[in-house]
């Protein structure tokens, strides 16, 4: 199969809007690493999300603030080199996008063209809006992020469902009718009442992605080291685990150890 009809597969951001308009769910996980992409894109996953909330599952960190834009170039450049075929869309991290227009184009741009990955994603509404068009005016595809953004953690003080009261709801529907406005490909609706995110859904031709927004979006994001159930202490109500890979995983380094110490492993079989 030639190059061009290989490529000719693979999902755009106009793939995306053409599920929404067909009503077809869009799924989408995070990955960092070349081994976790490569399987989350042979399983068929349309959008991977190279977040920065590898600040949090893949450094150890409290919060997404400290993540480098040069960590998030090298943890896109793993995922770019495991797929075929899902659309990549990598986070603008912490501090390179906000308040300068040029400074967020410079980012992106370096995302782009260090990664090869396919788009960007990044945090906020019309305070951001003039580093989205500059963005946008290069070519380069946007998804917004609206509801709980975690970048934001300081200012908010809590990770607690976000817009339950009327003006911060209706600030949300201006802000995401914005995006769509200015050229955003999608919106990445965080932690906001199902019925908020069912009026924003309907009320805009770009895909809606939820995390704990219920429903009535157009696509579900999860991170995967959640989903897979490689911590136990994270467990909010939106949190489905799809296996216990800690357990797994605990079993066999356990069950390795005792080989080792019993001189079970290596056995004949095993020896060169
Ligand atoms: O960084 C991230 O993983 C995200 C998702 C929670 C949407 O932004």
């Amino acid at each position: 199969m030639s190059s061009v009809s290989q490529k000719a597969k693979r999902i755009t951001t106009h793939t995306l809007s053409k599920m929404k308009k067909e009503g077809e769910k869009i799924s989408m996980l995070t990955a960092y690493d070349y081994s976790m992409a490569s399987i989350v894109d042979a399983a068929g996953i349309e959008v991977i999300l190279v977040g920065d909330s590898a600040s949090n599952v893949m450094a150890g960190h409290e919060t997404t603030l400290p993540i480098t834009l040069d960590q998030m170039i090298y943890h896109a450049q793993s995922v770019i080199r495991a797929v075929k075929k899902s659309l990549v869309v990598v986070d603008l991290p912490f501090g390179c996008y906000q308040g300068d227009s040029y400074m967020a184009l410079e980012s992106a741009v370096r995302i782009m063209k260090e990664s090869e990955a396919h788009a960007v994603k990044l945090e906020g509404g019309a305070q951001v809006s003039k580093s989205i068009k500059r963005i946008l005016s290069a070519g380069i595809p946007v998804m917004g992020h609206l509801g709980l953004i975690p970048q934001s953690i300081y200012k908010f003080g809590t990770y607690t469902v976000r817009a339950k009261k009327e003006a911060e709801a209706e600030q949300l529907l201006s802000d995401a009718k914005l995006l769509e406005e200015l050229g955003c490909f999608g919106v990445v609706l965080e932690k906001i009442p199902n019925k908020l995110s069912k009026t924003v859904t309907e009320s805009i031709n770009i895909p809606t992605i939820g995390i704990g927004a219920g429903s009535h979006v157009d696509g579900q994001v999860l991170v995967i080291h959640d989903m897979l159930g490689m911590n136990k202490e994270f467990s909010p109500r939106f949190l489905r685990r799809y296996a216990d890979l800690n357990t797994v995983m605990t079993d066999a380094i356990k069950g390795y150890i005792k080989d080792v110490k019993s001189q079970d492993f290596p056995s004949e079989a095993e020896q060169y």
